[in-house]
């Protein structure tokens, strides 16, 4: 029992560990290929593609995995999504999760 606590406790550290989390620099790399659409920083240059920068880690590894499923389908990140592995999809995340953006109001 105890020794099962310990154990559920050490899962706990290691899904909080930024190094679990993916390797920003490694994603910054992989974003080479989206930064036509999404910008050298998840800032988008084209208008048909939304910001990805400072998005939560959890809802860019989602989106990313439902374009891979086909959950969410869209014609290029369908294509985009496909051959991503986990790890990929985890750095990506990390990168552009890891990005700072400030809110200006008018
Ligand atoms: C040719 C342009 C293009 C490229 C290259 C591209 N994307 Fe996209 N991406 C889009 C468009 C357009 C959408 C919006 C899709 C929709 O409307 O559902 C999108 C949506 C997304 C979303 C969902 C964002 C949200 O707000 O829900 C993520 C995450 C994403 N892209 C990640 C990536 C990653 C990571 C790469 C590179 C591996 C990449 N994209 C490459 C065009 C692109």
């Amino acid at each position: 029992m105890i020794r099962s606590l310990a154990a559920a406790a050490l899962l706990c550290l290691a899904a909080a560990s930024p190094a679990l989390a993916g390797d920003a620099q490694a994603g910054r790399t992989k974003a080479n290929t989206c930064r036509p659409c999404h910008g050298a920083d998840g800032i988008a240059t084209n208008p048909g593609a939304p910001h990805l920068a400072a998005q939560p880690h959890v809802y860019l590894v989602e989106q990313l995995k439902n374009f891979r499923s086909g959950k969410r389908t869209d014609p290029v990140m369908t294509v985009i999504a496909r051959p991503l592995t986990d790890e990929d999809i985890d750095d990506l995340a990390s990168w552009y999760s890891s990005v700072a953006i400030e809110a200006k109001t008018p």
